[in-house]
């Protein structure tokens, strides 16, 4: 009898157990934001917003107002669309709001990686020191010698100005990610007689079977980053991480000349906080998907912006050609390739706002945060919601601030000089009469901000100044439509085409 009592308990409890998790019991609280639970149990709305998150979002917002909770696969989020309140989110304190929680869960699942608490400062003391300031002004050399080798090293043999035509997503997020590469992991070192020629021929060769292997990656992320490959693609996915985790082992890292002090001093403090060796060649993976994911597509985006709005390509290349000629130097026949410094990046407020421009339009992170206790936040009509307890909280930047028509005039097209008056001053953007400090969030934003982007667009910005000033360039169809995005990559930084877009180039002179 008594043993029937425990057995009958132990099924009833683990029924309400079971039904506590899918779900079933979860009410709204006085205060807290409209709950909306979807109609499969624990699932929620995970299949529409894999499907389309900005759609889905969009018509969360028109149901429910500026702040609700959504269930997908197993997690609350509360996903705050106003962007007076984003402020307050993204300032409040680790204890209440925090960005690590689902950012470990992200890098165990996706690179292998298990993060120890010393992780995130390691990655911040390493990035200011060398993606900002003085070090950025190394790097930025680096970045333009690697371009050198790679976009510019037969030029100055006299080949002849003939077209030549490639894929432009390809091309662009082929050479940017090799440059950006070989800046930070460093160079073949040069071995014997006509060694420094043989070292280039070797980096040109292995930084391209990289990005071949880093795109198969890449095409995996998004269903990766969900949990949802089929067993297939998950095989590849294992065999892809193991191949990088042992081209960026510790062994072969360190055999390389040039590796930059980014790499270099998170490969030791990571060492000297007890991480074994197999976890920090995870880690320079996660590195290698973090520097190299966006920073390629952005540069074909914005490539591709300027080639169909000619007037805007014209204003950019002039401002290109001053501040060249202001350098002292000039692309002409027979003279080699030029070198554009930090300095001369720092002149060109028209590509800064083209820049910018394109990243308004198509770079769109998901922001998260686990809330760690209750929390109350007030929106800008003074409404106070209470974040629960486990759940998270999470913004979308894309639809709030980059694409909102009160924020942004005519937001789908791509005007180059938004963000810049005439007289090359920075313009401030409003909302019903309101100075926002929020309007395009590429970068994320509070404690978890890309500490790459002044590198990132100090590299697309070098590109681009590269290839307006050494390369006559066109659309091979200039009636071609711009494609549109893939949205089953909302959520993870820029988005990418598509389809691709064929264009030609070749030298100026
Ligand atoms: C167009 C180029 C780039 C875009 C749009 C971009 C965007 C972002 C965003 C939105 C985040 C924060 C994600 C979040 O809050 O969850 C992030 C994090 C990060 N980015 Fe970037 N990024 C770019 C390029 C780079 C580059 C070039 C580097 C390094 C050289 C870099 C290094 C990192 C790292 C290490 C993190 C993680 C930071 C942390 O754990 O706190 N990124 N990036």
């Amino acid at each position: 009898m008594v043993l029937w009592v425990v057995l009958l308990c132990t099924l009833v409890s683990s029924l309400l157990g079971g039904l506590y998790v899918l779900g079933v019991f979860r009410r709204q609280r006085p205060n807290e934001p409209p709950l909306d639970k979807g109609t499969i149990p624990w699932l929620g709305h995970l299949l529409e917003f894999r499907k389309d998150s900005s759609e889905f979002l969009k018509r969360m917002q028109s149901k429910h107002g500026d702040v609700f909770t959504v269930l997908i696969a197993g997690y609350y989020f509360t996903f705050v669309m106003d962007p007076f309140s984003f402020g307050t989110i993204v300032k409040e304190s680790r204890s209440k709001l925090d960005f690590r929680t689902s950012a470990t869960q992200l890098v165990v699942r996706v690179f292998g990686y298990k993060p120890i608490e010393a992780t995130h400062s390691i990655v911040h003391t390493s990035s200011i020191k060398h993606l900002m300031g003085d070090g950025l002004t190394v790097l930025t050399q680096a970045t333009m010698e690697s371009f050198r080798k790679l976009l510019l090293f037969n030029l100055s043999s006299g080949e002849k100005r003939v077209w030549q035509e490639e894929n432009l997503f390809h091309y662009c997020y082929n050479i940017v990610f090799r440059a950006g590469y070989l800046a930070l992991y460093g160079t073949e070192p040069p071995r014997g007689a006509g060694g420094q020629e043989k070292a280039e021929e070797q980096d040109r060769l292995h930084s391209n079977q990289l990005f071949q292997e880093f795109r198969k990656y890449d095409r995996l992320f998004p269903h990766l980053a969900y949990a949802l490959l089929p067993p297939k693609d998950k095989r590849e996915a294992e065999r892809l991480k193991r191949h990088f985790w042992n081209v960026l082992s510790v062994k072969n890292v360190w055999q390389k000349d040039n590796i930059s002090g980014w790499i270099s001093d998170q490969e030791k403090l990571l060492a000297e906080n007890g991480v074994p060796e197999y976890m920090r060649e995870r880690f320079m993976f996660m590195l290698l998907w973090a520097s190299q994911g966006n920073t390629g597509p952005t540069a074909f985006w914005l490539l591709l912006y300027l080639l169909k709005h000619p007037e805007a390509l014209k204003a950019v290349r002039d401002e290109v050609d001053k501040v060249l000629k202001e350098s002292g130097q000039e692309v002409k026949a027979g003279s080699p390739p030029v070198t554009v410094t930090r300095d001369m990046l720092n002149q060109t407020p028209l590509l800064d706002s083209a820049l910018e421009e394109t990243l308004r339009l198509v770079a769109a992170p998901i922001l998260v945060r686990a809330v760690l206790e209750d929390t109350s936040l007030r929106t800008s009509t003074g409404t106070e919601f209470t974040l629960r307890r486990g759940d998270r909280v999470a913004l979308f930047p894309y639809i709030s601030v980059q694409m909102n028509p009160e924020i942004h005039e005519e937001p789908h097209k791509f005007k180059y000089d938004r963000f810049v008056h005439p007289d090359g001053t920075r313009k401030d953007f409003y909302r019903n009469g309101k100075k926002l400090k929020f309007v395009s969030m590429p970068w994320g934003a509070g404690v978890s901000t890309c500490p790459g982007r002044f590198f990132a667009t100090a590299e697309m910005k070098l590109f681009v100044f590269l290839m307006l000033s050494h390369f006559d360039l066109e659309l091979v169809d200039g009636e071609e439509e711009i494609p549109a995005i893939d949205i089953s990559r909302w959520g993870f930084g820029t988005m990418q085409p598509v389809r691709d877009v064929r264009f030609r180039h070749r030298p100026r002179f």
